[in-house]
């Protein structure tokens, strides 16, 4: 008879205050963390009962850059994106950024331009202009409530001779898009035309909600392949942020080559114990969990969606196509970003994120991790509701 499948319990109750983690011990004891983009759930039993095994060896040295890392990321986004994905193209990473970073080092040099569509995730802003290139910004336009790209700017500052890059962020942090094929064809249209290499971080792939799909870059065509590097973590899944342990793909040698020898040259390549294996188990054998994730946030987003149309209509809801970053346009309620900050902080005892954190078009915005229990959500949602209703 064959194993039912583990049925992960994402309603138990986990105290994460005093465990050195950042998302909680930033903020009072009356503050609900809302903020860094980690979920409060237990990451998966089989992850747990590997490290414990591991950890009871008592010896830690230098692990070996063993291929079934490259195998795990072969199983997962072949199994979950019928991507077919060669052994070679596989990279180790301690980190998204870090590798985002170690690609705007070989691809680009000082003073050249590289193509970020805002508001985004906040580090691409500051990966590029630490390392000394431009930023060349293509907003994202704001239209009934979704976000779309401005086709006719993106050409414009790709067509810029300095401009060699373009960090996508598919789905996308913080407005929620999984960009369809027409999109991405389009957006891949243009960079070939203008010679631009395209990092497409897809950390957020595994978190799609129903009615949409999530496509891997480099699966575009051919041609696409070529001029792409794809950048994931299970982190965001299956909640192993603090074990730092992300993969590169890269189908093109020379690209691969490029981005291996500025890794070498930072040495940016030690893998550790505990990042390594969890990382192979998340991949090999939790898709039930990545699944039974998405069901429950989806769940939360439909609680949440309904709660702040029919109780708190003056803040509307970016609906999310993916992860558990929830978009909040609250600029209805006419607040300086300062008071809208403190407003959530003091009056509503939660801790947001700063919308204005992920560039200027996220004045008036909030960004809300509802990564957690129903009974938290229902609470956060209960206090915004009481704080707005205190305002009139
Ligand atoms: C789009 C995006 N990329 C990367 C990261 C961070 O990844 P890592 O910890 O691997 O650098 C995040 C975390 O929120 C994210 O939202």
């Amino acid at each position: 008879m064959e194993d039912l499948p583990s049925k992960h319990n994402f309603e138990e109750v986990i105290k994460r205050r005093g465990t050195d983690a950042k998302k909680h011990n930033v903020y009072p004891e009356d503050i609900i963390p809302m903020g860094i983009a980690e979920t409060d759930f237990k990451c998966p039993q089989p992850i747990i009962d590997a490290m414990v095994n591991r950890a009871e060896h008592g010896i830690y040295g230098y692990p070996l850059n063993s291929t079934s890392f490259n195998q795990a990321v072969i199983k997962w986004q072949g199994e979950r994106f019928e991507w077919e994905i060669e052994e070679e193209w596989v990279e180790f990473a301690p980190a998204i950024v870090t590798a985002l970073v170690t690609a705007i080092q070989a691809f680009t040099h000082p003073g050249d331009k590289v193509v970020i569509q805002t508001p985004v995730y906040h580090p691409f802003h500051s990966i590029v202009t630490n390392n000394g290139r431009i930023k060349a910004v293509n907003q994202l336009i704001l239209k009934d409530g979704k976000y779309l790209i401005d086709f006719e700017d993106l050409e414009y500052r790709l067509k810029d001779p300095r401009t060699k890059l373009m960090l996508l962020c598919n789905p996308h942090n913080p407005v929620g898009r999984v960009y369809t094929r027409e999109e991405l064809l389009k957006i891949g249209e243009l960079c070939l035309k203008h010679n631009v290499i395209v990092a497409s971080d897809e950390i957020h792939s595994d978190l799609v909600y129903s009615g949409h799909k999530h496509i891997p870059f480099p699966t575009l065509s051919e041609e696409l392949q070529q001029i792409s590097l794809v950048f994931i973590n299970p982190s965001k899944t299956f909640n192993l942020a603090g074990l730092r342990t992300a993969a590169v793909i890269t189908p093109n040698r020379f690209l691969r080559e490029t981005y291996r020898e500025r890794v070498l040259s930072n040495r940016v390549d030690g893998r550790t114990v505990f990042g390594t294996l969890p990382f192979e188990i998340a991949y090999n054998e939790c898709g039930y969990y990545a699944d039974q994730i998405v069901e429950y946030l989806e769940q939360n987003v439909n609680y949440l969606l309904k709660y702040f149309e029919e109780k708190i209509p003056a803040i509307k809801v970016i609906q999310p196509e993916a992860t558990y970053l929830i978009w909040l346009d609250c600029r209805d309620l006419r607040m300086t970003q300062e008071a809208l900050n403190r407003f959530m902080l003091e009056q509503a005892k939660l801790g947001l994120n700063d919308g204005i954190l992920f560039g200027e078009e996220g004045r008036g915005f909030m960004r809300m991790n509802i990564g957690c229990r129903r009974a938290v959500l229902e609470d956060a949602l209960q206090r915004i509701e009481n704080a707005v209703n205190e305002l009139s």
